[in-house]
């Protein structure tokens, strides 16, 4: 980013504040936010001790610029929160999971009991293939229970696991598996998407060639395709844990020993392995789901996201699971069979709380309302929103056509880095749609100029967080430069690598990445990955790819290349090279556009200038181009 700008607050109405708010937990805002500010410690260590520990933590955090420790020699087991607490205390018989497939009369109920069970079983029979402590296990499967228990299977034993989204090519799941060392392989053979089969089993055959450090590979069978399992190798899912002891104690964890790793897209180079640790991921995912969810023991869970990224293993694993919540989980996309399809789940399940993404909710808008008006909607109580700035035309209509401007709209930003909400509007403040809202109490917000110095209210600048927090990622895996770097940016603050603004009463608006990262569908996409599986075809000599507005996605993305000598740019090339994008990647990075150039913008230095690209493409002024190339 060069520098600041002005940004147009509108001065409107916002709208009504919720005087229904019943929290008597940690209570009002500013109240919360006061006491934080009083006592960091105390705040943070009151929220912990609702929690159950093996041993007692020394100190609640200790900070040396840019690493900190939380809940210091605290040792715990997160499944210990997630499952045993609730089979030993209340809640036992309560539904934990629900389960919907694409087929509707596909549902499975696990209860906590249940859950437990299939964890320990499953845990055991990980430990069986050799699985120890810190040894690293790679997802990649179905939205299916299953998932959940493999997750918690791996934190039982303190393994730690990698998750890698379904959606992802043979390339990216390789490079994945060989960053993290993963010693084994879960996965099914087959997942659903939109009534089409995809063959899972065999990208992560094609995956696991060149991974020597592979030892297993798992396989869910969900089908009767009868897929044959190489001896040695390939074990089914179901056949080791019906050999495994049922009783798996949990292992002890250092509140600092890593939980997982998961990667999200960086600017330059291969995607980063932001690593998570126990004890503070813990405290923050339940705090968050607690509060900011306002979650209730009679609440019906729904966040849409998949447990390939950030959002599904902190509100669809570990914060729900460590309040004791009702979750329900589902494979379904929101426009199959039909658009009425989400709608029609929270009716029949009596969903509460509503979590989703503002690219699934602006293609709603586009169905029209026909669609949630054929359902009751009444369960619900909240909505939730994250993943990219929820633009005030999709605000209205996820208020009033789904909330029925009855239910506050709940607007999260966070990371796949910060592993928890970190601004947000909480249930009963006032809302203003284009706003996120304040940083929530525990975090210290603002947004600042790029020496750190704070913005005025209206002035834009960079978003940065002033203080460490407990479930903030400790590195990067192999590349511990590259988490300092988010330190050493901006004064001694984390550098979000967003811009923002703030209003008079201090709610940040966020509006976009201030980096080269693409925010497709709610899905983190980094530039240079995608120009990297353009760049490996024959054909072509460079690429660049920026990302384009697209009303219902946010963004999507668009590929300049140029040809190699003895290549000529045709339609017919144009579709090979999607083609390997998205086989090589997956479905999520695929160029929506790709155009033929000779030559690309470029400064002098070499770098190329997307921003110049970006520009033109949308008739833009490009700015300062001092430094571009002649
Ligand atoms: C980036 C992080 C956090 C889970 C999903 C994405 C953007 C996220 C919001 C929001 C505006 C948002 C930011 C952020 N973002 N939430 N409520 N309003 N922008 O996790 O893949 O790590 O992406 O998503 O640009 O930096 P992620």
């Amino acid at each position: 980013m060069s520098d600041n700008f002005d940004v147009k607050l509108e001065k409107k109405s916002y709208l009504p504040e919720y005087s229904y708010r019943d929290n008597s937990w940690i209570g009002e805002y500013e109240p919360a936010y006061q006491r934080f500010l009083d006592d960091p410690e105390r705040f943070w260590s009151e929220i912990a001790h609702e929690l159950e520990w093996m041993q007692p933590w020394d100190n609640v955090m200790e900070w040396e610029h840019p690493y900190a420790k939380w809940f210091t020699n605290a040792k715990l087991n997160i499944t210990c929160n997630c499952l045993d607490r609730h089979v030993n205390g209340d809640k036992r018989n309560k539904v934990a999971l629900m389960w919907r497939g694409e087929d509707e009369l596909h549902e499975r109920v696990l209860t906590y009991r249940q859950l437990h069970a299939q964890v320990m079983r499953f845990a055991n029979a990980l430990k069986g293939l050799g699985v120890r402590k810190g040894d690293a296990v790679c997802l990649y499967m179905p939205f299916v229970p299953e998932h959940v228990v493999a997750i918690l299977a791996c934190a039982r034993i303190g393994a730690v696991h990698s998750i890698v989204y379904g959606g992802f090519g043979a390339d990216a799941l390789n490079s994945r598996i060989r960053d993290a060392n993963a010693k084994v392989v879960i996965t099914a053979d087959v997942s659903y998407r939109r009534g089409k089969t995809i063959m899972l089993k065999s990208i992560v055959d094609e995956a696991v060639t060149n991974a020597s450090c592979v030892e297993k590979v798992v396989v869910l069978k969900r089908t009767n395709l009868n897929i044959e399992l190489m001896p040695e190798k390939e074990v089914d899912f179901y056949e080791i844990m019906a050999n495994a002891d049922p009783v798996c104690e949990p292992e002890v964890m250092d509140a600092e020993d890593p939980l997982f790793i998961l990667y999200t897209s960086g600017t330059t180079g291969k995607p980063k392995g932001i690593v998570h640790t126990c004890g503070g991921y813990m405290v923050g995912t339940y705090y968050t789901t607690k509060y900011v969810f306002d979650m209730k023991d009679s609440d019906v869970h729904w966040c849409t996201a998949d447990p390939g990224w950030i959002t599904g293993h902190s509100y669809i694993v570990y914060g729900p699971l460590s309040t004791g919540a009702t979750v329900l989980i589902s494979e379904t996309v929101p426009d199959y069979p039909d658009p009425g399809i989400w709608w029609k789940t929270v009716e029949d399940i009596g969903v509460t709380i509503f979590y989703t993404a503002p690219t699934s909710i602006r293609m709603f808008m586009k169905y029209g309302e026909e669609w949630p008006k054929k359902y009751n909607l009444d369960s619900l109580r909240i909505l939730g929103s994250v993943g990219e700035p929820l633009n005030p035309e999709a605000f209205e209509w996820y208020y009033r056509k789904i909330g029925k401007a009855r239910c506050p709209i709940i607007d999260t930003w966070w990371q796949t880095e910060t592993g928890m909400h970190m601004l947000a509007t909480l249930v009963g403040d006032k809302m203003k749609p284009g706003f996120t809202g304040k940083p929530i109490p525990g975090v210290i917000a603002d947004v600042v100029d790029k020496d750190g110095n704070p913005c005025a209210p209206g002035i834009g600048g960079l978003l940065v967080i002033k203080a460490p927090w407990p479930s903030m990622m400790r590195t990067i895996h192999n590349d511990d430069e590259r988490y300092r770097q988010y330190w050493n940016t901006v004064g001694n603050y984390y550098t979000a690598g967003d811009l923002a603004v703030k209003d008079e009463d201090g709610y940040i608006m966020v509006i976009g990445r201030s980096d080269d990262v693409i925010i497709v569908a709610g899905h983190n996409l980094g530039t240079a990955e995608v120009e990297s599986a353009l760049v490996s075809q024959e054909a072509v000599a460079e690429a660049a790819v920026i990302g384009k507005p697209d009303p219902v996605k946010g963004q999507s993305v668009k590929a300049f290349v140029t040809l190699c000598v003895g290549y000529k740019p045709s339609e017919a090339l144009k579709n090979d090279l999607i083609y390997n994008v998205r086989m090589s990647l997956g479905p999520i990075a695929m160029p929506s556009e790709i155009e033929f150039v000779d030559s690309l913008p470029k400064t002098r230095s070499g770098k190329i200038m997307r921003r110049v690209l970006k520009a033109k493409d949308m008739g833009l002024d490009p700015g300062d181009i001092s430094t571009l190339e002649e």
